[in-house]
């Protein structure tokens, strides 16, 4: 962060008055290091930061995917036509989380880790083999919850320091916490 008269975001005092102005050597330093793509040299140190978090997200949906999968095949008894259209519905969303999130990895110049080896030891969420629907449904719930947490503290850690990151993570939230909603339904059946 350079000094607060060149902050883009600093109010320039000007006759008594506060201007809002832009940081020109900010838009000076766009025109170089084009390899970066979509990352200008404003971005600040955190890029590492940010991919290392992303990575762990995408860990924690792939695995997501994978209980949500193992949860759809195997769900049976009286009410699980319908609670294993919702394990498919959540493995879906979960997959296209991992998507936008692979897809980012990729614009901020890092690399997506899909690698098998290593998701479970990354993942904020567990993987769960319950054969017992309600314990599909809490082992589901407490990893939803779970991944609420994650994603509210990404968030906060983020704050503007990555306004399209955060965005995206905020859209994440938003449908993890209908997941848990969803689920504490089930439970209350
Ligand atoms: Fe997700
Ligand atoms: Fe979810």
């Amino acid at each position: 962060m350079k000094n607060d008269a060149s902050s883009p975001s600093s109010a320039a005092k000007e006759g008594g008055r506060q201007h809002l102005a832009l940081d020109q050597s900010g838009l000076d330093a766009a025109r170089k290091s084009l390899d970066d793509g979509a990352v200008t040299p404003s971005y600040g140190p955190w890029r590492d930061d940010v991919v290392k978090l992303l990575n762990d997200a995408l860990a924690t949906e792939l695995v997501c995917v994978l209980r949500y999968k193992r949860h759809y095949f195997t769900a049976n008894g009286v009410e699980s036509p319908a609670i294993a259209d919702e394990f498919l519905v959540h493995a879906n969303e979960e997959s296209a989380h991992a998507d936008l999130i692979a897809e980012r990895i990729v614009q901020l110049g890092g690399e997506p880790d899909f690698a098998p080896q290593h998701l479970l030891e990354r993942s904020h969420a567990q993987y769960d083999e319950s054969t017992d629907l309600q314990a599909m449904v809490r082992a589901n719930l407490i990893a939803e919850r779970v991944a609420v947490e994650s994603y509210r503290q990404m968030i906060a850690l983020i704050g503007d320091k990555d306004p399209t990151t955060r965005r995206m993570l905020e859209g994440i939230l938003a449908d993890e916490e209908e997941h848990a909603d969803e689920l504490k339904d089930w439970l209350d059946h």
